[in-house]
């Protein structure tokens, strides 16, 4: 039984199409927890609808970035202490986490973190918060989505799997962005399937993940 916690900060569809697998695979996943740093973000009514424990965790402001972005995770790690998970699934979580709170989440057997994350776009193309726009802007006709293991420098962890789609001529950036989402919910399915039967293989050095 593989155990999340699921970070989120927006609307939550990525955060939904878990919530609904767990239910779907009540023998296999469950969702002990959502966290958003957003007490606005739509994923709430998706943790209310399927009973998922919401801790909302605004960011406070310190004297300083380091010290803002260190008392936040302080914060949810209290949370996380109270609650036995397997791994974190970064659903649309805006916020950068430090290199000290990935390193505290080590895989228990993989060189990774525990940490999982959803990338709009094919990674190592288009890393930071704009994936899609950036694709889009830059003219790619084949643009698509990663499921990563998380690293101390941003968008750059272990791939798990990655899904692709192509762009339609006519594609508006709109288009382009739902017919990359619906990817995005088939990709957290397919991972978190297979990283709950097992059928994720590790090839160490370099180390590669493939779903089997
Ligand atoms: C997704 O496109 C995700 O890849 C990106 O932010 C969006 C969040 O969508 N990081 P949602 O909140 O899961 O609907």
């Amino acid at each position: 039984m593989l155990k999340l916690v699921v970070l989120a900060s927006g609307r939550g569809s990525n955060a939904k199409a878990i919530f609904e697998l767990a239910e779907e695979n009540p023998e296999l996943l469950t969702v002990e927890a959502l966290i958003t740093n957003n007490p606005n973000a739509g994923v709430l009514e998706h943790a209310a609808h399927y009973e998922i424990p919401a801790h909302v965790i605004p960011v406070v402001r310190q004297t300083s970035r380091e010290a803002t972005r260190h008392y936040h995770e302080t914060q949810i790690q209290t949370v996380l202490d109270a609650i036995s998970f397997d791994y974190i699934c970064l659903a649309g979580y805006m916020r950068i986490l430090t290199g000290q709170f990935v390193q505290q989440h080590p895989h228990p057997v993989w060189p990774c973190s525990k940490i999982i994350n959803i990338h709009p776009a094919l990674l190592p193309a288009f890393k930071g918060a704009n994936g899609y726009e950036d694709a889009f802007e830059y003219g790619v006709t084949v643009a698509g989505i990663t499921i990563h293991f998380v690293s101390p420098e941003v968008d750059s962890g272990p791939i798990i799997h990655q899904r692709y789609f192509k762009r339609k001529a006519a594609d508006s950036l709109d288009a382009f962005k739902a017919r990359g989402l619906v990817e995005e919910h088939l990709g957290y399915r397919r991972t978190l399937l297979a990283l709950a039967t097992d059928s994720v293989i590790a090839k160490q050095n370099p180390f590669q993940l493939f779903l089997s």
